[in-house]
């Protein structure tokens, strides 16, 4: 069995010295906002999409699998200064890359918003530096010393946990969910979710393929480091972020042109996008929305129905939140009593399983 872990360090230490053109996969970024990178930043690039363009000015950004830190220091620039982006990556070589270039980016960014963790992305709450600094000291030789280091884990993980709970506005990845080990992909969405603040956004650029991965590709470490065999399938994908709770799941890109084929299986760049759903009480209602069509009807991802046409309150948290995520889907009403798009109070929108004319979500 190939040691999934292993076989992607290696490539991406590589690729940390060296650009590997076997990995880069062909990006349309925004050309101002590479301007302030350095240039061995933008070379060693190797992802599939640009999920920098959802960051908004004043954003908590957290990237996942941030390698040279391209994505997080144009993240940087969009998130501002009362922004702040947090980058997580398992690999040294790729930490030292994007760490070298910190403090002249400070400078041109004119504030020093960015910072570099040393952590899995499955695994959220434990600083992996930390633990490698603890290890120094206290080296495992045997059993009870396993056991020392399993109790700090677990300590550090509640403690001084490295992305703590509901802390980020927006999480954002750019080609990384496929090297994680399929035993972890489940716990690694849960961690996601459990990151975000409700009402939080995700933006994930990653290969997907339309059709499982055979069991001799999963065998094959070059396939894995190089962002095939653990690809999810375009519905494995959807279906686990639905599963972990996200709403309004959506493809917000999908390339018509395969990246790659292997056997007669297609792999693609797509960019995923959801919420964690807000925790207001859904019920009540001092905000209106209508659904805009083309459909008769529509169903979200929290059960709700919608009519085309009809006028719907819900909650100031839910209205920003399905604005936000589902966009030009919905008609943001004016106030009734100010005219303006202020919430003022409405009667409260009864909630039921199946669409009715009588009208609630
Ligand atoms: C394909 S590169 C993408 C790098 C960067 N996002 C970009 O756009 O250039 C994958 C990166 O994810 C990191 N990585 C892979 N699996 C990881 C894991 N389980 N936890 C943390 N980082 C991981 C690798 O070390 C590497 O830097």
């Amino acid at each position: 069995m190939i040691n999934v872990e292993q076989s992607v360090r290696e490539r991406y230490s590589q690729g940390a010295r060296q650009r590997q053109q076997a990995l880069c996969c062909p990006v349309d970024y925004d050309r101002e906002l590479l301007e302030l990178l350095p240039a061995e930043i933008i070379e060693r690039d190797y992802g599939c999409g640009d999920p920098s363009r959802y960051v908004r000015d004043g954003d908590v950004v957290l990237d996942l699998g941030s390698g040279g830190g391209k994505i997080c220091y144009m993240a940087a620039q969009l998130a501002g200064a009362s922004g702040r982006v947090i980058g997580v990556d398992m690999n040294d070589d790729m930490l030292a890359l994007a760490r070298r270039h910190q403090s002249g980016m400070a400078e041109r960014l004119g504030g020093d918003r960015v910072r570099f963790h040393k952590g899995y992305i499955q695994d959220l709450a434990l600083d992996v530096e930390a633990l490698d600094n603890w290890l120094a000291n206290h080296p495992v030789q045997d059993a009870a010393g396993y056991e020392a280091m399993r109790q700090w884990q677990l300590q550090q993980r509640r403690d001084a946990p490295m992305i703590a709970d509901a802390s980020v506005d927006l999480v954002i990845s750019n080609c990384v969910l496929n090297l994680v080990a399929d035993s972890d992909k489940a716990q690694l969405v849960q961690e996601i979710f459990r990151v975000l603040k409700p009402g939080g956004r995700i933006a994930i650029a990653d290969i997907v393929s339309d059709r499982p991965a055979t069991a001799a590709m999963k065998q094959d470490a070059e396939l894995w480091s190089g962002c095939i065999s653990g690809a999810f399938t375009e519905s494995g994908l959807l279906d686990s972020f639905i599963a972990a709770g996200f709403q309004a799941v959506m493809f917000d890109n999908w390339d018509a042109q395969a990246w790659r084929v292997v056997g007669d299986i297609e792999f693609r760049s797509v960019t995923l996008t959801a919420i964690r759903p807000p925790a207001e009480n859904l019920a009540a209602g001092n905000r209106q929305l209508m659904y805009r069509g083309p459909f008769a009807a529509v169903t979200d991802d929290a059960g709700r129905h919608w009519l085309r046409g009809q006028r719907i309150s819900v909650a100031a948290a839910v209205h920003q939140s399905l604005v936000s995520a589902y966009g030009n889907a919905f008609i943001d009403l004016p106030d009734t009593t100010t005219g303006n798009h202020q919430g003022s109070p409405l009667p409260i929108a009864c909630c039921g399983p199946e669409p009715t004319r009588g009208g609630c979500c």
